[in-house]
């Protein structure tokens, strides 16, 4: 799919992305709330249920109000986050675990392929990213997952209150009319497309969250990975050999 014209290059955004959640999370350290997300106590019964889940990384991670839940709740956790925020907060010996700054698609790439048994992120893939990024991610998050390994993610849906208001940048992209960045909200379809040759579904439910005055509606997503990568080739053609090739 081509990119669209209305949004701006990948720099411009990520350096957009930095700078406000830096200041939101400066003006209030808990923007999201003290604890750690429903989507992380949707997902801890999931990876529970999977003897072999060890290593987990939690992809967007903020302040890493999960990431330290996760590591509370036994795995090996390491938070990546932009903002390099919860690393001026990292956790204390009780809860052992890594936070890096850094930005997640640079971060999957340089690790070693097959070598986590989990990838999670909550609203992480629904910042502004684009679907070629989106593709990308998927690639990167299979290759360092292990055959079996999980991808936990919950996004904001298309079913959304939010969807569709203020200004449309891209498909599904939307710039919120007042403060905030852009909102890429996923349709089950989407979900689908990425998951194809690569992951297969493990749970999916689309759920209500937020306060009276900031409802939203959020695919909780659990996958798991498929092992071998699609080929490009197509069809493998079976039959004799044209004479002289
Ligand atoms: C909606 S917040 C979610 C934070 C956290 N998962 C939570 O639930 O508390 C999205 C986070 O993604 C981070 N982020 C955005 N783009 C990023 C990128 N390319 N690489 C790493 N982090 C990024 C932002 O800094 C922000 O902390």
């Amino acid at each position: 799919m081509s990119e669209p014209s209305s949004l701006p290059g990948p720099h411009a955004r990520r350096e957009r992305q930095r700078a406000f959640w830096r200041e939101a999370y400066s003006a209030d350290p808990v923007f999201f709330g003290e604890g750690e997300s429903d989507f992380a106590r949707w997902c801890l019964p999931i990876l529970r249920a999977e003897p072999r889940v060890r290593t987990v990384v939690d992809l967007g991670c903020g302040y890493g109000r999960d990431t330290r839940f996760l590591s509370a709740g036994g795995f090996q956790v390491r938070g990546v986050d932009l903002s390099g925020f919860a690393s001026s907060r990292a956790p204390g010996p009780d809860v052992p675990c890594e936070i890096v700054e850094a930005d997640c698609l640079g971060f999957l790439e340089r690790l070693p392929s097959g070598s986590l048994d989990a990838v999670y992120s909550n609203m992480f893939y629904n910042m502004d990213f684009s679907e070629a990024e989106h593709r990308a991610l998927w690639v990167a998050v299979h290759r360092a997952l292990r055959a079996g390994g999980l991808h936990l993610y919950s996004v904001r849906s298309t079913a959304d209150p939010w969807y569709g208001r203020g200004r449309g940048i891209a498909p599904d992209i939307f710039e919120p009319p007042a403060r905030g960045v852009p909102m890429h909200y996923f349709s089950e379809e989407y979900i689908r497309r990425l998951a194809a040759g690569r992951f297969e579904g493990v749970a999916r439910v689309e759920r209500r969250e937020g306060e009276e005055e900031f409802p939203i509606s959020l695919w909780y997503v659990a996958e798991r990975n498929l092992g071998a990568a699609p080929t490009s080739a197509g069809p493998v053609r079976r039959g004799r050999r044209r004479p002289g090739r």
